[in-house]
């Protein structure tokens, strides 16, 4: 896939950052280092997505004197998780940034259509006037990610500053561009293809699953 053609992508190349995914690609890896993993993880690629956050002047007194010094505004940022597998990036990115605040959106696929079904929604009132990340491990179809954000339009967002993702097809990344040109699309690592379930090849399995410790039979 020729990435360069969306404008709003990009793909987070960095040594430590690829040698966590490829420790959580690894069938061998227990649930609790998955969950230890996708929280670092999510530090990174929070932390490289939060660079253009707005900051403000505020006066501070250091033990020498008065100044005037830069701050964000840590509860004006709003991390949305995609329930259940988003939950594991949420404790990373609020490590990284502990006074923003959380909504929940709950989504899962079905097993057949892989289509994306609702079923949990709650958000801060004021979020229409937040800055508001979007976060979900996996991006494979692209279903989940564009429903999610149909459902922060329907509550008023009108800018979605960010969706972060971990692993992403191709097939979600033409989805997710066709459908938000102008939103963007933070991804740690972008895989080869979808299989004939929807999993992302070579992928990690189901992150849900293994953040949790429950497996698919
Ligand atoms: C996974 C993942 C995404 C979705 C991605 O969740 O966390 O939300 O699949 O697939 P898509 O791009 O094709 O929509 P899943 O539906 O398995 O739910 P879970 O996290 O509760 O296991
Ligand atoms: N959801 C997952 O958890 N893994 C995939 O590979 C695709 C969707």
């Amino acid at each position: 896939m020729d990435i360069s053609q969306y404008k709003n992508v990009r793909v987070l190349n960095h040594p430590l950052l690829t040698h966590k995914i490829t420790k959580l690609r690894n069938i061998k890896t227990k649930t609790n280092d998955f969950r230890q993993l996708v929280k670092e993880i999510a530090v990174i690629e929070g932390y490289e997505t939060l660079r253009d956050v707005p900051m403000h002047m505020k006066e501070i007194e250091t033990p020498v004197e008065k100044t005037v010094q830069p701050v964000i505004s840590p509860s004006n940022l709003c991390f949305v998780p995609i329930l259940r597998a988003g939950l594991g990036m949420a404790d990373g990115m609020l490590e990284l940034v502990p006074g923003a605040r959380c909504g929940h959106i709950g989504l899962y696929r079905d097993e057949v259509t892989h289509e994306p079904h609702e079923y949990y929604c709650k958000l801060p009132d004021d979020i229409a006037n937040m800055k508001v990340y979007v976060i979900d491990p996996m991006l494979a179809t692209g279903g989940s990610a564009i429903d999610a954000i149909k459902m922060l339009q329907k509550h008023g967002v009108e800018h979605v500053d960010a969706f972060i993702c971990i692993i992403a097809a191709p097939e979600g990344v033409k989805a997710f561009c066709e459908a938000f040109p102008d939103t963007p699309l933070i991804i740690g690592a972008l895989d080869r293809q979808l299989n004939e379930n929807a999993y992302i090849c070579p992928g990690l399995g189901d992150c849900g699953d293994r953040i949790f410790g429950t497996v698919k039979k």
